[in-house]
């Protein structure tokens, strides 16, 4: 039999488990939480006590759902960070106790790579195409917003990043000075389907090189929105899915802008996306287009694997697996790298 992982992420506020074996998912469980929906954010506190109520159920039905015995897992792996202190220790801690119990080893995973491996996720009875190096990928969630160019699975350079604000954060910032519950993201993707990308406009950031802004945007949206509700208190209900196409086409228009750059820059046509903010259906569109228009080989993930999820860490535990390389029973989470 092959390499099996079992992977725990557990680095904001989903607690997820997966067993992946030689590359490929065997299952792949997420458990939520719907707590902070009303916080407009997450709340560190409440996401890791949340974990430690789902940690044990998740992995017993990852484990169970993938017909894996607890004495077949050849290793552990576990999201290290970066991510909210509270939320990876518990994910760690899990995963030290079950290295330690099992006698395998233990792996730690970087999110953030994580999320860019999960292009390399393979599934049963699928057509699997997978990227060819080197591959540029724009890595844009909750905390990030990156150009990264794939030189190998850990070659890694970033060709760009966000100099405040990441994408995730304005499509949320900005759905919270609307009322949306977080997080707004999804929310603002599904009401712009009805509305008008053309009906407002809002400053775009001019940003060196393959660098980012979104603070910017955010202001613009704020003093936008305080303006028009003086004249009108029903300014945002009235114009919600005007207001959402809008801003979500500013938004991806700075992406895409970025991306197309960078590929003209390096001359690479093996592009992808990852991270939360990749399953926007506008994102995936506006690069589908660009992709045909430009004779890109582009790769969009599957949606369960954009928004945080154990497999893109059982995929990369698996590759780390294969290098032998391994942490040991002292190593800890790190919520900033
Ligand atoms: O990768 P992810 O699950 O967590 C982090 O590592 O940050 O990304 C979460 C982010 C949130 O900001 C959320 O609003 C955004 O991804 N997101 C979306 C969509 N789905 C999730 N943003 C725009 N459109 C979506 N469909
Ligand atoms: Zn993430």
């Amino acid at each position: 039999m092959g390499v099996t992982i079992l992977a725990i992420e557990s680095s904001c506020d989903d607690t997820s488990a997966a067993v992946v074996r030689d590359g490929y998912i065997l299952s792949n469980l997420i458990a939520g939480q719907d707590i902070h929906m009303s916080y407009g954010g997450v709340v560190p506190e409440l996401a890791s006590r949340a974990h430690q109520a789902n940690i044990v159920p998740v992995a017993d039905q990852a484990l169970k759902k993938a017909g894996v015995r607890v004495d077949e897992i050849d290793a552990v792996a576990f999201t290290q960070g970066p991510g909210l202190l509270g939320s990876l220790l518990v994910g760690t801690s899990f995963a030290k106790g079950f290295a330690l119990a099992c006698s395998i080893p233990l792996i730690e995973v970087n999110h953030l790579h994580a999320h860019v491996l999960a292009h390399f996720i393979l599934e049963k009875d699928k057509e699997n195409r997978v990227p060819s190096f080197p591959f540029l990928c724009l890595l844009v969630s909750g905390g990030h917003t990156r150009i990264i160019v794939l030189r190998s699975h850990f070659e890694m350079e970033i060709l760009g990043n966000t100099i405040d604000d990441a994408a995730g954060e304005a499509f949320d910032k900005c759905g919270k000075l609307m009322d949306f519950p977080y997080p707004a993201g999804p929310v603002i993707d599904k009401l712009a389907l009805e509305g008008n990308k053309k009906a407002f406009s809002f400053s775009k950031p001019s940003v060196k090189g393959l660098d980012f802004s979104f603070s910017g945007l955010k202001t613009s949206f704020l003093y936008f929105l305080r303006d028009r509700l003086k004249e009108d208190p029903e300014f945002i209900v009235k114009n919600k899915a005007d207001l959402c196409a809008s801003l979500q086409d500013t938004i991806i228009n700075i992406l895409i802008a970025k991306l197309i750059k960078a590929s003209q820059i390096t001359g690479i046509k093996e592009i992808g996306i990852a991270g939360g903010v990749s399953a926007n259906s506008g994102l995936r569109n506006g690069l589908a287009r660009e992709g045909e228009k430009r004779g890109w080989n582009l790769f969009l993930p599957p949606l369960i694997y954009t928004t945080d999820n154990a497999a893109m860490i059982g995929i990369t535990g698996y590759y780390k697996y294969l290098r032998g390389d391994f942490s040991n029973q002292n190593v800890a989470p790190q919520a900033r790298f």
